[in-house]
């Protein structure tokens, strides 16, 4: 039986990941496939039981797996330990660089009945529908780091290699030829030497695919486009930590940071997880909108275990219960029936029985 490892991790991370468990075992109640779940320790929640934030059999386990679900990472309880021990670089960077998941799909698709919910005016925001598509372990995040003394200062480093610009790209452009053939490629070439060299090799991949129309597009440009006129947007590929930014920001073209997912790839593997964080000042209130790891769920029944079917009908099963008028409290507006955590994911289960 193929086995998914589960890193529910810290703050809402405990309590978003037991939803999208619960929904995927009910998607695959008459299914062929069967799926193993297995919880495993990851970031702080790790540190304080394990002593580190990727403990070594999570990472074997994860190594060993078909795809891993994460929830989320992090909290101020673990904000001051040194860097590399953190939840965030000694939990998750480590295990997207383990794991080589240099892909990292992020999908914003404004869904009809969330346009309200959304702090964007209704025509700004109705037919949002493109991909970020993230560089995830290599850039600013992984380059050199460090301080030095007299004058004191502190130095991280962006580097990127020909391979590692050139495998994004490539994918950016394969994403872009089965959607609308369009491709934005965000730098910062005006002023990064990175960025300039992320753009010749861009226009160098660019020569395989005739087909695909290629933009550039300054990342702080990209940013105003984003809220100015998102429909431009196809498949937008990127640097890791412009990819981070727009993200968070694109989150609200869907109405809220709660409905975004993503999918973390190498080609071989899978890891699924939200793109919001831990989300501490929320935490344990059974608040949090679970709805972004149920679509990273439907993700992974998509890109790791190719069941396109059960996938979709986990999507219809969320845009049916938001239909219905059912709203975790970042959606929420008067009038709307506002529904905890768990038993969001208990709308969506039953929403699921009504296909
Ligand atoms: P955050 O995404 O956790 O929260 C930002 C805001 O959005 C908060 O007001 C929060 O309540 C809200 N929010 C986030 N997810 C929500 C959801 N599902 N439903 C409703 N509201 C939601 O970002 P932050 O506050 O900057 O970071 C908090 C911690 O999370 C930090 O330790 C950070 O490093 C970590 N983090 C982890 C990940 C990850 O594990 N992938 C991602 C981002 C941040
Ligand atoms: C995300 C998060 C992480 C990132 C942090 C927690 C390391 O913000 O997944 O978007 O910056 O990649
Ligand atoms: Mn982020």
């Amino acid at each position: 039986m193929p086995n998914v490892v589960v890193l529910p991790g810290d703050g809402i991370g405990q309590e978003i990941t037991p939803e999208a468990i619960k929904v995927l075992k009910a998607v695959l109640k008459d299914s062929s496939l069967k799926l193993e779940f297995e919880n495993y320790l990851i970031g702080g929640a790790a540190i304080d039981e394990a002593g580190k934030a990727l403990p070594d059999d999570t990472l074997e386990a994860a190594l060993a797996a078909d795809a891993v679900l994460l929830g989320s990472v992090g909290g101020p309880k673990w904000d001051t330990l040194p860097a590399q021990q953190r939840p965030e670089l000694g939990g998750l960077l480590a295990i997207r660089k383990a794991l080589s998941l240099f892909a990292n799909i992020r999908p914003v698709k404004m869904l009809p009945m969330l346009v309200e919910a959304s702090t964007l005016r209704p025509e700004v925001v109705k037919n949002v529908d493109l991909v970020v598509l993230r560089e995830l372990t290599g850039g600013l995040y992984f380059g050199e780091k460090g301080r030095k003394t007299n004058p004191p200062s502190a130095y991280d480093t962006l580097i990127y290699s020909d391979e590692e610009i050139r495998r994004i790209v490539d994918l950016g452009f394969q994403m872009a030829r089965q959607r609308c053939g369009k491709l934005c490629s965000v730098d910062k070439a005006n002023v990064l030497e990175s960025s300039r060299f992320w753009r010749e090799i861009t226009l160098d991949v660019a020569k395989k695919y005739p087909e695909v129309e290629l933009t550039h597009m300054y990342v702080d440009n990209a940013a105003m486009q984003l809220v100015r006129y998102p429909t431009q947007f196809d498949v937008i590929v990127t640097e890791n930590m412009f990819g981070d930014i727009l993200t968070d920001l694109a989150s609200m073209l869907m109405g809220s940071i709660g409905m975004i997912s993503s999918a973390s790839l190498n080609g071989k593997k899978g890891l699924y997880e939200p793109a919001h964080g831990s989300a501490p000042d929320i935490a344990g209130k059974n608040i949090a909108n679970p709805l972004a790891t149920i679509l990273s769920g439907a993700l992974m029944l998509r890109y790791s275990f190719d069941l396109e079917d059960e996938a979709k009908l986990i999507e219809r099963a969320v845009e049916s219960v938001l239909e219905q008028g059912y709203r975790t409290t970042d959606l929420a507006k008067p009038g709307d029936k506002v529904l905890g955590t768990r038993e969001m994911g208990d709308a969506v289960v039953a929403a699921l029985g009504k296909k």
